[in-house]
């Protein structure tokens, strides 16, 4: 014991070491500053774990209870912010554990009992994950009903649907919006996917060939809510493709939110005018007095890189890492962690936003009128009065080029204009040329006909009740 503390106040290891570890290298592998946001979830699985062992017959019922007892107060301290955390410590497994042994003694020495950091990092990291994402989905959600809720006031405002970003054909604003609903219920696929692979337990893995205890790891998986436990000790200690598969699918839902929110800046500018955004969105310029700029769209948008930076950190982390478990893998949180804070932040400004979206249907019904968006309407209307396809793509490319140089639209032209690019044009073609008629025409199952948006609001409604 005498020998213990002198070793302790020296900073070693253990008697295996003669000298501590440098200042220097004390601070470049400490990992407290950032590991310890798993402090919570490293109580968790040590509780899960003392449990285990105490049914198991390794740890007595008082070593038990000083365990339960201890880190029962050190989750108060840490609440209260009144836990000392030291780098002396390195990280927050031991930081706590040492923590655990000043109040319990002898039985928080017998904690580690069967386990290794290597196998209770990894455990710490999929709990910490497994909330994060249960989190992240109900954000998910709450934006989807949010699109949902702006689609159902806009079945019928037409606008131009762009390809190459030239005005293609009309759609409907509420079709626009449901099309980034589809996006994120594919994001909600991929995070409850990526869950059940979080969901495995590492712990009982030691450092990585397992333990000469008789452990319990079913019964602490049960514990700890996960689905079953990894079936490979080196596996079970060495794996982050769940970290990876969560950043990807992040950066996913970023790719999908940079998306909307670079139209929302483009539609914002005058020029567009589709859509204005409330002030509290907006900030000005400190020196020109006449802009209201969009940051909070730009900002999400930017902070897709981040996001993308991390996924490609981790798989660069992991590759050629030889098994089993590295230090290299320390490395593996602050990517992960910043994910899902930058995920959260993201998601929650963006659902928020999506309620100060003004929509201008007027600015967007005129710019509809604008490009021919209605010219494949017009090949249509005659492929069914018989003429093939190809025929009718040039007859009505004929069309837009006079009414081009006429400056109107092809709705502008009278019948008999008309009718000199085709003779099988008659008087019902106007209707096929509205926008409205357009819009009303494309009713088949993912169309943008208001009647068929609505069944879609409905459906999208329903599988996120
Ligand atoms: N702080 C370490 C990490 O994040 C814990 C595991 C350390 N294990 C070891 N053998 N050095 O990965």
């Amino acid at each position: 014991m005498a020998q213990e503390k002198q070793k302790d106040a020296a900073g070693l290891w253990s008697g295996r070491f003669d000298e501590p570890v440098s200042e220097l290298v004390k601070r470049f592998t400490a990992s407290v500053g950032f590991d310890r946001r798993l402090a919570k979830f490293d109580i968790d699985g040590s509780l899960a774990h003392a449990r285990m062992l105490h049914k198991v017959e390794i740890l007595s019922a008082a070593d038990l209870a000083a365990i339960e007892n201890g880190l029962e107060k050190i989750s108060a301290e840490i609440l209260a912010g009144e836990f000392e955390w030291s780098i002396d410590r390195e990280d927050v497994h031991m930081n706590i554990e040492s923590r655990l042994t000043q109040l319990a003694g002898d039985a928080g020495k017998r904690l580690h009992t069967a386990r290794s950091r290597n196998d209770q990092v990894a455990t710490d990291i999929r709990l910490y994950l497994r909330a994060a994402i249960d989190e992240i989905a109900v954000l998910v959600r709450t934006a989807q009903r949010a699109l949902l809720d702006l689609a159902d006031r806009h079945t019928d405002t037409v606008m131009p649907g762009f390809t190459h970003m030239q005005v293609a054909q009309p759609v409907s604003y509420a079709h626009h919006l449901m099309a980034y609903f589809e996006m994120l219920s594919r994001d909600a696929q991929r995070l409850a996917d990526c869950r059940k692979r979080v969901n495995r337990l590492p712990l009982g893995s030691a450092a990585l060939a397992g333990t000469t205890f008789q452990i319990d790891r079913l019964l602490v998986a049960k514990e700890l809510g996960f689905d079953g436990v990894c079936e490979n000790s080196l596996d079970a200690v060495s794996d982050r493709d769940f970290a990876i598969e969560f950043c990807a699918a992040g950066a996913l839902v970023m790719t999908h939110l940079s998306r909307f929110c670079e139209e929302i800046i483009i539609w914002m500018n005058p020029r567009f005018a589709f859509v204005d955004l409330a002030d509290r969105f907006c900030t000005g310029s400190s020196i020109m007095p006449q802009k209201k700029n969009p940051d909070v769209p730009e900002l999400i948008r930017g902070k897709t890189g981040r996001v993308n930076g991390h996924l490609v950190a981790l798989l660069t982390l992991m590759k050629a890492q030889p098994l089993a478990y590295n230090k290299d893998n320390q490395e593996d949180k602050e990517p992960l962690f910043d994910t899902v804070d930058t995920l959260t932040a993201s998601l929650r400004v963006f659902g928020d936003m999506l309620g100060g979206i003004k929509v201008n249907p007027d600015a967007m019904r005129e710019a509809a009128l604008e490009g021919y968006a209605t010219a494949t309407d017009l090949a249509d209307y005659l492929v069914k009065k018989g003429l093939p396809f190809r025929a009718a793509h040039e007859a009505v490319a004929q069309a837009v080029k006079f009414a081009e140089e006429r400056g109107c639209d092809l709705a502008a032209l009278d019948l008999a204009e008309l009718k000199k690019f085709s003779p099988l044009i008659d008087e019902d073609v106007f209707a096929a040329l509205t926008l409205d008629g357009a819009l009303a025409a494309r009713s088949h199952l993912g169309g943008t006909a208001p009647a068929r948006v609505k069944a879609a609001i409905a459906k999208g409604r329903k599988s996120i009740a």
